[in-house]
């Protein structure tokens, strides 16, 4: 039974893995996918997420740069959508990192990867990206990706600040993605957002390591 689930798994993420790369019209390969960085069955969530926001998401905020912004850059590109992703990265290493991975694909009119520290910031919330380059966002949030900060050294709920500092700033119909979702730390984050954002409605959604989806009413 252990062989035909681990089997079912590969045969999912390959199907997966084709079909990002048959939708997004890539010149390059992608960076890895899954370890640290997301995995094919949430990279294609994430292109389907951006179909149903047309016309938009014309604002992306990502928490936690790399293959995702690389993704939803090009999904914004092929679907000829005008929109842009900004990209918090609290490690400067993995900002650059991702930066180049743009650079190779010629996304980078479509993504900008922000070093942001991890701060004790004014919002009030505890320990989150430093959000000064959330200043010059074109407009309300369509799409907030959350994949960040990392839970390694930081704390099983580092990404519960998310929604607290977003919230207020989600356009009507914004979607949120949340990568890792059937981990306990973010099992715990999704149940207090439902019980402080009730006007954001969250469902699981059938990815590797779980996805959730929400859906700003
Ligand atoms: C879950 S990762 C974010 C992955 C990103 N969304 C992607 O798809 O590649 C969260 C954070 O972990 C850090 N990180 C990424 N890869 C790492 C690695 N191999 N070792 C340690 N930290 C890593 C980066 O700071 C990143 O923002």
């Amino acid at each position: 039974m252990a062989d035909t689930d681990a089997l079912d798994s590969l045969w999912r993420r390959s199907e997966a893995l084709t079909a990002l790369y048959a939708t997004l019209e890539l010149t390059a390969p992608l960076p890895p996918l899954g370890d640290w960085a997301i995995d094919p069955l949430f990279a294609v969530c994430l292109v389907n997420v951006v179909l149903d926001c047309r016309p938009g998401p014309r604002v992306v905020v990502e928490c936690g740069s790399g293959a995702s912004t690389v993704v939803t850059a090009a999904a914004l590109r092929r679907y000829g959508i005008d929109g842009h992703v900004t990209s918090l990265e609290q490690d400067p290493d993995f900002a650059d990192v991702t930066r180049a991975y743009l650079r190779r694909h010629e996304l980078d009119a479509f993504a900008t990867v922000h070093t942001a520290p991890l701060v004790d910031g004014d919002h009030g919330f505890g320990v989150w990206y430093d959000t000064s380059a959330l200043e010059t966002l074109a407009g309300d949030v369509d799409l907030l990706v959350v994949d960040g900060p990392p839970t390694a050294g930081t704390s099983p709920l580092a990404r519960g600040p998310a929604l607290d500092v977003m919230a207020g700033r989600l356009a009507p119909g914004a979607r949120v993605l949340v990568d890792d979702a059937m981990r306990p730390g973010e099992q715990q984050v999704l149940q207090r957002w439902s019980h402080d954002h009730p006007e954001v409605d969250f469902s699981l959604l059938l990815t590797g390591n779980g996805a959730a989806l929400g859906l700003k009413r």
